[in-house]
């Protein structure tokens, strides 16, 4: 049978090593909570599903809230790992609900939301207000030298350089590398992983006038760059694989040599 190359047969093994076992009763054990209401402690409810051929998380969380617990609370839009809004921790890991097949997880599933992010509720979480105020913060958008006249042809850019924009562009914004990244979960000013790269990609592009010592002003300290343990989990974790491992070296080295100026 063959496999959409974008969906997870699970997390932590090989992907491909595991038979598609068929018919499992699966048991999911959900985080709970509502924040807005203080009488409601934060506990872990058991639901149970007959696992279905070609199961994600999507599938099994949208069955059990129509069919035993329209209260329960969880993110999707796109359910094709475009949008970065079904972020969770799943069996221990931060992924894409929508991305992971059930046939590569145990019958136990134990699934929480993305730490690090404020909770909406059960399994949402607002990773927008986080995303937004470090954007902001990293003043993550394109400076020009001038305002840009609307009417001008496009300049072009090399199709190379223009790929390499577009790779770093790739982010959902989906939070995985922030949930899974020990610096972020220590200090709410680090940038993570997904600051670093909208970094990386302002550094790339040739219609932004900044150069280092203003992206230095920026990331050069504990929040930034230099907060960055290189564990690389957030390598690991990015569901859109982008090259984080490279793109933190290269933006701490390229900061560091700002540092001594
Ligand atoms: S860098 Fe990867 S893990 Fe982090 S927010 Fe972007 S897509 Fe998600
Ligand atoms: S390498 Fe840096 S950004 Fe990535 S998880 Fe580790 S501390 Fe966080
Ligand atoms: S629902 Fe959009 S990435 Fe999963």
């Amino acid at each position: 049978m063959a496999l959409d190359p974008g969906l997870r047969r699970g997390d932590g093994d090989n992907e491909y090593s595991r038979p598609m076992v068929m018919n499992r009763a699966l048991s999911f054990q959900v985080f709970r909570h509502n924040p807005r209401d203080p009488a409601d402690a934060p506990r872990t409810q058991e639901y149970s599903l007959d696992e279905t051929p070609g199961m994600t998380l999507f599938i099994a969380l949208t069955r059990i809230r129509e069919e035993q617990d329209p209260s329960l609370n969880f993110d999707f839009v796109c359910r094709a790992g475009v949008c970065g809004s079904c972020a969770m921790v799943i069996n221990s890991r931060p992924g894409l609900a929508c991305r992971t097949l059930t046939a590569g997880l145990p019958e136990s599933i134990h699934l929480f939301p993305l730490p690090g992010f404020e909770l909406i509720g059960d399994l949402s979480v607002n990773t927008g207000k986080w995303m937004r105020a470090m954007s902001e913060r990293l003043r993550a958008w394109l400076h020009f030298e001038a305002e840009p006249d609307v009417d001008a042809l496009e300049a072009p850019m090399p199709p190379e350089l223009a790929e390499q924009v577009y790779e770093l562009d790739r982010c959902t914004e989906c939070g995985c590398c922030v949930a899974g990244c020990g610096t972020a979960q220590m200090r709410a000013d680090f940038v993570g992983a997904v600051g670093m790269n909208k970094i990386a990609r302002f550094r790339l592009d040739p219609r932004d006038v900044r150069g280092d010592a203003d992206f230095y002003e920026v990331v050069g300290d504990d929040s930034g760059v230099f907060g960055c343990m290189s564990l690389l989990g957030c390598h690991d974790l990015c569901p859109k694989r982008l090259p984080l491992q490279t793109q933190i070296a290269y933006l701490r080295r390229s900061m560091a040599r700002q540092g001594l100026w």
